[in-house]
Protein backbone atom coordinates (compact mmCIF):
# COMPACT_ATOMS: atom_id res chain seq x y z
CA UNK A 1 0.00 0.00 0.00
CA UNK A 2 1.64 3.30 -0.54
CA UNK A 3 1.46 6.11 1.71
CA UNK A 4 -0.23 9.09 1.34
CA UNK A 5 0.34 12.50 2.95
CA UNK A 6 -2.77 13.98 4.34
CA UNK A 7 -1.24 16.78 6.48
CA UNK A 8 -0.87 20.45 4.44
CA UNK A 9 2.66 21.90 4.39
CA UNK A 10 2.08 24.58 6.33
CA UNK A 11 4.82 27.69 5.17
CA UNK A 12 6.58 29.44 8.36
CA UNK A 13 4.66 31.77 10.06
CA UNK A 14 7.07 34.91 9.69
CA UNK A 15 5.75 34.43 5.67
CA UNK A 16 2.39 36.28 7.28
CA UNK A 17 3.89 39.30 7.43
CA UNK A 18 5.28 39.29 3.90
CA UNK A 19 3.29 41.32 1.32
CA UNK A 20 4.13 42.57 -1.56
CA UNK A 21 1.01 44.52 -2.82
CA UNK A 22 2.13 45.29 -6.63
CA UNK A 23 2.41 41.57 -7.46
CA UNK A 24 -0.54 40.85 -5.26
CA UNK A 25 -2.66 43.12 -7.24
CA UNK A 26 -1.53 41.36 -10.65
CA UNK A 27 -3.61 38.41 -10.00
CA UNK A 28 -7.00 39.89 -9.36
CA UNK A 29 -5.99 41.85 -12.76
CA UNK A 30 -5.03 38.49 -14.25
CA UNK A 31 -8.55 37.20 -13.08
CA UNK A 32 -10.59 40.88 -14.87
CA UNK A 33 -8.33 39.50 -18.00
CA UNK A 34 -9.01 36.34 -18.50
CA UNK A 35 -12.98 37.77 -18.57
CA UNK A 36 -11.42 39.30 -21.80
CA UNK A 37 -11.39 42.77 -20.45
CA UNK A 38 -8.06 44.90 -21.94
CA UNK A 39 -6.08 46.24 -19.05
CA UNK A 40 -4.73 49.26 -18.38
CA UNK A 41 -1.22 48.76 -16.23
CA UNK A 42 -0.40 51.32 -14.51
CA UNK A 43 1.24 49.14 -11.53
CA UNK A 44 4.31 47.56 -12.78
CA UNK A 45 7.54 49.44 -13.10
CA UNK A 46 9.17 47.61 -15.74
CA UNK A 47 10.04 49.86 -18.75
CA UNK A 48 10.23 46.89 -21.16
CA UNK A 49 6.72 46.65 -20.88
CA UNK A 50 5.77 50.02 -22.65
CA UNK A 51 8.10 51.79 -25.50
CA UNK A 52 11.46 51.49 -24.09
CA UNK A 53 14.42 49.31 -24.91
CA UNK A 54 17.73 47.88 -23.30
CA UNK A 55 20.24 49.75 -25.73
CA UNK A 56 21.65 47.75 -28.45
CA UNK A 57 25.06 47.81 -27.33
CA UNK A 58 24.38 46.10 -24.22
CA UNK A 59 22.82 43.16 -25.15
CA UNK A 60 26.01 42.70 -28.03
CA UNK A 61 28.00 43.10 -24.87
CA UNK A 62 26.13 39.84 -23.66
CA UNK A 63 25.82 38.22 -26.76
CA UNK A 64 29.64 38.32 -27.24
CA UNK A 65 30.02 37.23 -23.59
CA UNK A 66 27.72 34.23 -24.42
CA UNK A 67 29.79 32.89 -27.40
CA UNK A 68 33.27 33.74 -25.70
CA UNK A 69 32.68 31.12 -23.20
CA UNK A 70 31.24 33.04 -20.22
CA UNK A 71 28.79 30.69 -19.46
CA UNK A 72 30.12 28.84 -16.05
CA UNK A 73 29.93 30.65 -12.74
CA UNK A 74 31.65 33.96 -11.84
CA UNK A 75 34.07 35.09 -9.22
CA UNK A 76 30.61 35.37 -6.10
CA UNK A 77 31.58 38.90 -6.06
CA UNK A 78 31.34 39.81 -9.76
CA UNK A 79 33.77 39.77 -12.98
CA UNK A 80 36.72 42.23 -12.91
CA UNK A 81 35.78 44.39 -15.65
CA UNK A 82 32.40 44.92 -14.68
CA UNK A 83 34.00 45.78 -10.58
CA UNK A 84 36.02 47.62 -11.76
CA UNK A 85 33.29 49.87 -13.99
CA UNK A 86 31.12 49.94 -10.68
CA UNK A 87 34.17 51.70 -8.76
CA UNK A 88 34.62 54.19 -11.66
CA UNK A 89 31.23 55.06 -12.17
CA UNK A 90 31.01 55.32 -7.85
CA UNK A 91 34.16 57.62 -8.39
CA UNK A 92 32.05 59.88 -10.85
CA UNK A 93 29.28 60.03 -8.82
CA UNK A 94 31.78 61.90 -5.84
CA UNK A 95 31.57 58.57 -3.65
CA UNK A 96 35.59 57.66 -2.13
CA UNK A 97 36.60 55.74 0.56
CA UNK A 98 34.94 52.61 -1.23
CA UNK A 99 35.93 49.39 0.32
CA UNK A 100 34.20 46.91 -1.37
CA UNK A 101 32.08 46.45 -4.41
CA UNK A 102 29.85 43.27 -5.65
CA UNK A 103 27.29 41.84 -8.28
CA UNK A 104 24.28 40.45 -7.75
CA UNK A 105 20.71 39.28 -8.74
CA UNK A 106 19.04 42.58 -9.40
CA UNK A 107 19.48 44.88 -6.20
CA UNK A 108 16.59 42.72 -4.95
CA UNK A 109 19.58 40.18 -3.58
CA UNK A 110 21.65 42.53 -2.77
CA UNK A 111 19.17 43.86 -0.21
CA UNK A 112 18.44 40.41 0.64
CA UNK A 113 21.87 39.53 1.40
CA UNK A 114 23.04 43.36 3.21
CA UNK A 115 20.15 42.88 5.41
CA UNK A 116 20.59 39.58 6.24
CA UNK A 117 24.08 39.97 7.33
CA UNK A 118 23.66 43.12 9.42
CA UNK A 119 20.86 42.10 11.45
CA UNK A 120 20.36 39.64 14.76
CA UNK A 121 16.62 39.14 16.32
CA UNK A 122 15.64 42.30 18.41
CA UNK A 123 17.75 44.90 16.39
CA UNK A 124 15.57 46.91 13.91
CA UNK A 125 16.38 48.75 10.61
CA UNK A 126 14.72 52.25 10.17
CA UNK A 127 12.67 52.20 6.53
CA UNK A 128 10.57 54.78 5.03
CA UNK A 129 7.19 54.42 5.25
CA UNK A 130 5.93 54.77 2.34
CA UNK A 131 8.08 52.08 1.49
CA UNK A 132 9.11 49.83 -1.76
CA UNK A 133 7.98 46.20 -0.11
CA UNK A 134 11.03 44.63 -0.65
CA UNK A 135 12.76 45.85 2.52
CA UNK A 136 9.73 44.83 4.30
CA UNK A 137 9.18 41.54 2.74
CA UNK A 138 12.82 40.65 3.54
CA UNK A 139 12.55 41.62 7.17
CA UNK A 140 9.57 39.59 7.80
CA UNK A 141 11.56 36.64 5.82
CA UNK A 142 14.26 37.34 8.43
CA UNK A 143 11.97 37.88 11.34
CA UNK A 144 13.06 41.17 12.22
CA UNK A 145 9.87 43.79 12.91
CA UNK A 146 9.08 46.85 11.22
CA UNK A 147 10.85 50.28 12.76
CA UNK A 148 9.77 52.64 10.14
CA UNK A 149 9.81 56.43 9.94
CA UNK A 150 7.81 58.75 7.67
CA UNK A 151 8.58 60.78 4.33
CA UNK A 152 6.54 63.55 4.59
CA UNK A 153 3.79 64.52 2.09
CA UNK A 154 4.19 68.64 3.20
CA UNK A 155 7.95 68.73 2.97
CA UNK A 156 7.49 67.13 -0.90
CA UNK A 157 8.00 63.74 0.90
CA UNK A 158 11.59 64.46 2.04
CA UNK A 159 12.23 62.08 4.87
CA UNK A 160 10.45 64.03 8.12
CA UNK A 161 13.73 64.37 10.02
CA UNK A 162 11.67 64.76 13.46
CA UNK A 163 10.37 61.28 13.44
CA UNK A 164 14.01 59.53 12.04
CA UNK A 165 15.31 61.02 15.54
CA UNK A 166 12.41 59.95 17.37
CA UNK A 167 12.89 56.08 15.82
CA UNK A 168 16.00 55.49 16.70
CA UNK A 169 16.28 53.03 19.85
CA UNK A 170 19.33 51.40 21.51
CA UNK A 171 18.66 48.09 18.69
CA UNK A 172 18.94 50.22 15.33
CA UNK A 173 21.73 49.02 13.31
CA UNK A 174 21.21 51.38 10.15
CA UNK A 175 18.72 53.46 7.96
CA UNK A 176 17.78 52.81 4.36
CA UNK A 177 17.05 55.62 2.24
CA UNK A 178 15.56 55.19 -1.29
CA UNK A 179 16.90 57.82 -3.20
CA UNK A 180 14.91 58.89 -5.92
CA UNK A 181 12.13 57.64 -4.11
CA UNK A 182 9.78 54.56 -5.11
CA UNK A 183 6.68 55.16 -4.58
CA UNK A 184 6.56 58.85 -4.67
CA UNK A 185 9.61 60.44 -7.10
CA UNK A 186 10.87 62.71 -4.51
CA UNK A 187 14.65 63.63 -4.42
CA UNK A 188 16.35 63.72 -1.60
CA UNK A 189 17.88 67.56 -0.55
CA UNK A 190 22.21 67.41 -0.18
CA UNK A 191 20.97 69.26 3.74
CA UNK A 192 18.48 66.47 4.11
CA UNK A 193 21.72 63.49 3.63
CA UNK A 194 23.97 65.44 5.29
CA UNK A 195 21.76 65.55 8.44
CA UNK A 196 20.95 61.65 7.75
CA UNK A 197 24.59 61.18 7.76
CA UNK A 198 25.28 63.06 11.22
CA UNK A 199 22.60 61.12 12.78
CA UNK A 200 24.10 57.41 11.64
CA UNK A 201 27.63 59.01 12.74
CA UNK A 202 26.16 59.44 16.30
CA UNK A 203 24.21 56.31 16.51
CA UNK A 204 27.13 53.91 14.67
CA UNK A 205 24.56 53.03 11.94
CA UNK A 206 24.94 51.56 8.37
CA UNK A 207 23.04 53.45 5.63
CA UNK A 208 21.68 51.38 2.93
CA UNK A 209 21.18 54.24 0.09
CA UNK A 210 18.80 52.84 -2.43
CA UNK A 211 20.35 54.98 -5.36
CA UNK A 212 18.52 52.62 -8.56
CA UNK A 213 16.98 55.93 -10.04
CA UNK A 214 19.45 57.88 -10.00
CA UNK A 215 19.72 58.57 -13.78
CA UNK A 216 16.17 59.23 -14.13
CA UNK A 217 15.87 62.73 -12.44
CA UNK A 218 13.36 64.62 -15.00
CA UNK A 219 14.60 67.97 -14.56
CA UNK A 220 17.84 67.40 -15.06
CA UNK A 221 18.82 68.39 -11.67
CA UNK A 222 21.77 66.97 -10.30
CA UNK A 223 21.89 63.22 -8.10
CA UNK A 224 23.71 63.61 -4.76
CA UNK A 225 25.01 60.37 -3.47
CA UNK A 226 24.60 60.02 -0.12
CA UNK A 227 27.99 58.47 -0.09
CA UNK A 228 29.27 61.23 -1.51
CA UNK A 229 28.05 63.51 0.77
CA UNK A 230 29.35 60.81 4.28
CA UNK A 231 32.63 59.13 2.86
CA UNK A 232 33.36 58.70 6.74
CA UNK A 233 30.02 57.01 7.15
CA UNK A 234 29.23 52.99 6.31
CA UNK A 235 26.75 53.12 3.50
CA UNK A 236 26.17 50.87 1.13
CA UNK A 237 24.88 52.25 -1.98
CA UNK A 238 22.28 50.09 -4.65
CA UNK A 239 22.24 50.37 -8.22
CA UNK A 240 22.00 48.37 -10.88
CA UNK A 241 20.40 48.22 -14.89
CA UNK A 242 16.93 47.51 -14.24
CA UNK A 243 16.07 50.94 -14.47
CA UNK A 244 18.46 53.29 -15.54
CA UNK A 245 19.86 50.81 -18.16
CA UNK A 246 16.48 49.33 -19.06
CA UNK A 247 17.30 45.86 -18.17
CA UNK A 248 15.22 44.64 -15.47
CA UNK A 249 14.95 41.00 -16.80
CA UNK A 250 18.80 40.40 -16.58
CA UNK A 251 18.35 41.17 -12.63
CA UNK A 252 22.06 42.51 -12.38
CA UNK A 253 22.42 44.68 -9.51
CA UNK A 254 25.34 45.96 -7.13
CA UNK A 255 26.50 47.31 -3.76
CA UNK A 256 29.34 49.50 -3.76
CA UNK A 257 30.15 49.75 -0.08
CA UNK A 258 32.10 52.91 1.41
CA UNK A 259 33.25 54.05 5.19
CA UNK A 260 36.31 53.56 7.23
CA UNK A 261 37.90 50.55 6.65
CA UNK A 262 38.15 49.70 9.98
CA UNK A 263 34.57 50.33 10.91
CA UNK A 264 32.61 48.55 7.91
CA UNK A 265 35.54 45.78 7.46
CA UNK A 266 33.44 43.19 9.95
CA UNK A 267 30.32 43.57 8.05
CA UNK A 268 31.74 43.15 4.23
CA UNK A 269 33.29 39.67 5.73
CA UNK A 270 29.72 38.81 6.45
CA UNK A 271 28.35 40.06 3.31
CA UNK A 272 31.18 38.40 1.42
CA UNK A 273 30.10 35.13 3.24
CA UNK A 274 26.47 35.12 2.15
CA UNK A 275 28.03 36.24 -1.36
CA UNK A 276 30.33 33.15 -1.57
CA UNK A 277 27.04 30.66 -0.33
CA UNK A 278 24.94 31.99 -3.64
CA UNK A 279 27.52 31.28 -5.76
CA UNK A 280 27.46 33.91 -8.32
CA UNK A 281 24.93 36.13 -10.43
CA UNK A 282 24.10 35.48 -13.61
CA UNK A 283 27.35 35.40 -15.56
CA UNK A 284 27.50 36.61 -19.36
CA UNK A 285 25.29 39.84 -18.57
CA UNK A 286 27.51 41.04 -15.73
CA UNK A 287 29.55 41.88 -19.05
CA UNK A 288 26.49 44.23 -20.27
CA UNK A 289 28.17 46.56 -16.75
CA UNK A 290 31.13 48.23 -18.37
CA UNK A 291 28.98 48.57 -21.90
CA UNK A 292 25.94 50.10 -20.22
CA UNK A 293 28.20 52.02 -17.54
CA UNK A 294 31.32 53.45 -19.97
CA UNK A 295 29.64 53.36 -23.34
CA UNK A 296 26.84 55.78 -25.04
CA UNK A 297 24.27 56.84 -22.41
CA UNK A 298 21.72 58.41 -25.51
CA UNK A 299 18.86 56.05 -24.32
CA UNK A 300 18.84 58.60 -20.98
CA UNK A 301 17.81 61.65 -23.30
CA UNK A 302 14.97 60.16 -24.82
CA UNK A 303 13.81 58.16 -21.75
CA UNK A 304 13.82 61.34 -19.51
CA UNK A 305 11.96 63.06 -22.38
CA UNK A 306 9.19 60.27 -22.21
CA UNK A 307 9.35 60.73 -18.49
CA UNK A 308 9.26 64.29 -18.19
CA UNK A 309 5.84 64.40 -20.74
CA UNK A 310 4.25 61.97 -19.20
CA UNK A 311 5.14 63.33 -15.56
CA UNK A 312 3.74 66.46 -16.72
CA UNK A 313 0.11 64.76 -18.25
CA UNK A 314 -0.30 63.02 -15.06
CA UNK A 315 0.26 66.42 -13.16
CA UNK A 316 -2.13 68.18 -15.27
CA UNK A 317 -4.97 65.18 -14.62
CA UNK A 318 -4.22 64.91 -11.00
CA UNK A 319 -4.61 69.16 -11.01
CA UNK A 320 -7.72 68.96 -12.80
CA UNK A 321 -9.92 65.98 -10.97
CA UNK A 322 -11.43 66.81 -7.84
CA UNK A 323 -10.91 64.24 -4.87
CA UNK A 324 -6.67 63.82 -5.86
CA UNK A 325 -3.91 66.19 -4.99
CA UNK A 326 -0.02 65.13 -5.75
CA UNK A 327 3.11 66.50 -5.26
CA UNK A 328 5.14 66.65 -8.43
CA UNK A 329 7.54 63.15 -8.62
CA UNK A 330 11.14 64.82 -9.75
CA UNK A 331 12.83 61.33 -10.68
CA UNK A 332 11.77 57.72 -11.17
CA UNK A 333 8.78 57.08 -12.91
CA UNK A 334 6.31 57.16 -10.35
CA UNK A 335 3.70 59.59 -8.94
CA UNK A 336 1.72 58.91 -5.73
CA UNK A 337 -1.34 61.12 -5.57
CA UNK A 338 -3.33 61.37 -2.33
CA UNK A 339 -6.93 60.68 -2.67
CA UNK A 340 -10.01 61.94 -0.61
CA UNK A 341 -12.78 59.05 -0.48
CA UNK A 342 -14.82 57.85 1.89
CA UNK A 343 -13.48 54.38 1.48
CA UNK A 344 -10.20 52.19 1.72
CA UNK A 345 -7.89 52.96 -1.40
CA UNK A 346 -7.28 49.21 -1.32
CA UNK A 347 -11.30 49.14 -2.21
CA UNK A 348 -10.80 51.93 -4.33
CA UNK A 349 -8.27 50.41 -6.35
CA UNK A 350 -9.49 46.66 -6.35
CA UNK A 351 -13.33 48.39 -7.87
CA UNK A 352 -11.18 50.17 -10.40
CA UNK A 353 -9.72 47.13 -11.72
CA UNK A 354 -12.74 44.69 -12.09
CA UNK A 355 -15.21 48.36 -13.00
CA UNK A 356 -12.47 50.61 -15.38
CA UNK A 357 -9.73 47.65 -15.87
CA UNK A 358 -6.88 50.18 -14.65
CA UNK A 359 -4.09 48.85 -12.57
CA UNK A 360 -2.72 51.24 -10.06
CA UNK A 361 -1.32 49.90 -6.37
CA UNK A 362 -2.97 51.39 -2.88
CA UNK A 363 -1.00 53.49 -0.26
CA UNK A 364 -1.65 51.06 2.02
CA UNK A 365 0.23 48.75 0.41
CA UNK A 366 3.48 50.92 0.91
CA UNK A 367 2.12 51.92 4.05
CA UNK A 368 0.79 55.25 4.95
CA UNK A 369 0.43 58.08 7.51
CA UNK A 370 -2.68 56.84 9.67
CA UNK A 371 -5.53 58.60 7.84
CA UNK A 372 -4.03 59.32 4.27
CA UNK A 373 -5.30 57.82 1.49
CA UNK A 374 -3.06 57.39 -1.73
CA UNK A 375 -2.22 55.48 -4.97
CA UNK A 376 0.87 54.49 -7.20
CA UNK A 377 0.83 55.83 -10.73
CA UNK A 378 3.62 54.30 -13.13
CA UNK A 379 3.44 56.72 -15.71
CA UNK A 380 5.72 54.53 -18.17
CA UNK A 381 2.94 54.08 -20.84
CA UNK A 382 2.34 56.08 -23.95
CA UNK A 383 0.40 59.38 -23.53
CA UNK A 384 -2.66 58.01 -25.27
CA UNK A 385 -2.28 55.21 -23.05
CA UNK A 386 -2.32 57.12 -19.83
CA UNK A 387 -5.22 59.48 -21.27
CA UNK A 388 -7.65 56.66 -21.44
CA UNK A 389 -6.53 55.30 -18.10
CA UNK A 390 -7.22 58.91 -16.27
CA UNK A 391 -10.50 59.42 -18.17
CA UNK A 392 -11.17 56.27 -16.86
CA UNK A 393 -10.40 56.94 -13.21
CA UNK A 394 -11.84 59.92 -13.44
CA UNK A 395 -15.41 58.70 -14.86
CA UNK A 396 -14.92 55.80 -12.16
CA UNK A 397 -14.62 58.52 -9.42
CA UNK A 398 -17.46 60.39 -10.61
CA UNK A 399 -19.69 57.36 -10.96
CA UNK A 400 -18.40 56.18 -7.63
CA UNK A 401 -18.19 59.53 -4.96
CA UNK A 402 -20.23 62.10 -6.97
C1 LIG B 1 13.57 51.25 -4.96
C2 LIG B 1 13.80 49.93 -5.63
N1 LIG B 1 14.82 49.15 -5.22
C3 LIG B 1 15.05 47.96 -5.79
C4 LIG B 1 14.24 47.47 -6.80
C5 LIG B 1 14.53 46.10 -7.37
O1 LIG B 1 15.45 46.21 -8.38
P1 LIG B 1 16.10 44.99 -9.15
O2 LIG B 1 15.33 44.77 -10.41
O3 LIG B 1 17.50 45.44 -9.43
O4 LIG B 1 16.07 43.81 -8.25
C6 LIG B 1 13.17 48.25 -7.26
C7 LIG B 1 12.28 47.73 -8.32
O5 LIG B 1 11.25 48.27 -8.65
C8 LIG B 1 12.95 49.50 -6.66
O6 LIG B 1 11.92 50.29 -7.04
Amino acid sequence: MPVTQLRGIAPAARLENVRYAIRDLACIADEVARQGHKILPLNIGDPLNFDFQTPAHMIDAVHQAMRDGKNGYSPSSGVKEALDAIRGEATRKGITNIQDVFVTSGVSEAVDICLTTLLNPGDNLLTPCPDYPLYSAVLAKIDIGLNTYYLNEQDAWQPDFDDIKKKITPRTRGIVLINPNNPTGSVCTRKMLEQIAELARRHNLVIFADEIYDKLIMDDDAHVAMAAVAPDVPVVTFGGLSKNYLAPGWRIGWGIASGELSVIKPYLDGVNKLLRARLCANHPEQYAIKAALEGPQDHLLEVKRKLRNRRDLTMKWCAETSRVSCVAPRGAFYAYPSIDIPEGDDVFVTELIRQKYVTVVHGSGFGQRPGTKHFRIVFLPDEKTLTAAYSAIGDFMRERYR
